[in-house]
């Protein structure tokens, strides 16, 4: 069974930068092979990755909803699918879900979906999810559980304990969250003795052990309007040693 690592945190905490963040670790560390999914409607974990996306799985689901070729059965449709949407790098392999449900039932797509899903996971050590606010695409994926859910803030009181509410909104999916953890992102740096102090004041008042604090780094904005992948950013930038140093605590 591969390990599941996924993301939560409201749009614009740094999900997505820390996905990436975290397969430039985990392929430095060879915590290989990775399956790495996009979860967000508005997929970027590609472009911080530089790869491009052909097909979502949001799109085969449609597809399998209208009429397919007479010769293979829905579940062969969609796992061929599903082999034509997975991306293949060195090291890891990236699915982007895409759009969600449109009108419609997709009970069938999705059963087809959760069933191809289970047999992909057994070709990976880790699954890293890269996830939306809401989280609706976790129970789609037919994922029993989370070893790690990785919780993203803003750095500053409110926000932290926005974080501690949607890391509470997997409690109705009925998937067990075996760890959870919260990074602090795009921290002032030098970072405050007063806005440190309030950040451990506040995560103490939760249940939501704090991992590691990320500062706000020049070097990732350049690179993302550069357009240059994150898997090559050089090791001695301080953002990418503050990473290890965090995912090495929770990432084993
Ligand atoms: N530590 C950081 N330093 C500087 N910019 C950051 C940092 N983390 C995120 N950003 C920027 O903030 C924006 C939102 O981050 P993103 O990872 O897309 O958030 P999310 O996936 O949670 O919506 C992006 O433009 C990203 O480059
Ligand atoms: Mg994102």
């Amino acid at each position: 069974m591969p390990k599941v690592i996924a993301m939560a945190g409201k749009g614009g905490t740094g999900k997505t930068t820390i996905s990436a963040l975290l397969i430039n670790y985990m392929l430095h560390n060879k915590l290989t092979p990775i399956l790495a999914v996009d979860a967000d409607a508005n997929a970027n974990l590609n472009e911080l990755l530089n790869m491009d996306v052909e097909l979502t799985l949001g799109e085969i689901r449609r597809d399998l909803k209208g009429d397919i070729p007479a010769h293979i059965t829905r579940d062969q449709f969609m796992e061929m699918k599903v082999h034509q949407a997975l991306i293949e790098a060195t090291g890891f392999d990236l699915l982007v879900m895409g759009q969600p449900d449109g009108p419609g039932c997709y009970c069938a797509a999705n059963q087809h979906l959760a069933m191809t899903m289970d047999k992909l996971a057994d070709n990976y050590k880790y699954i890293l999810v890269d996830n939306e606010a809401g989280m609706e695409h976790l129970s789609r994926m037919n994922l029993r559980s989370i070893d790690v859910l990785l919780v993203i803030s803003d750095p500053s009181a409110r926000g932290i304990l926005t974080a501690k509410r949607i890391s509470e909104l997997t409690k109705p999916l009925a998937i067990e969250i075996k760890e959870k953890h919260l990074i602090v992102n795009r921290t002032p740096d030098p970072l405050p003795a007063e806005l440190y102090a309030k950040i451990e004041e506040t995560t103490e008042s939760t249940d939501l052990p704090l991992a590691g604090i990320l500062s706000s780094s020049d070097k990732l904005i350049q690179q993302e309007l550069s357009g240059e992948s994150y898997l090559n950013l050089p090791e001695d930038a301080a953002v990418i040693q503050q990473a290890y140093e965090i995912f090495s605590k929770i990432i084993k």
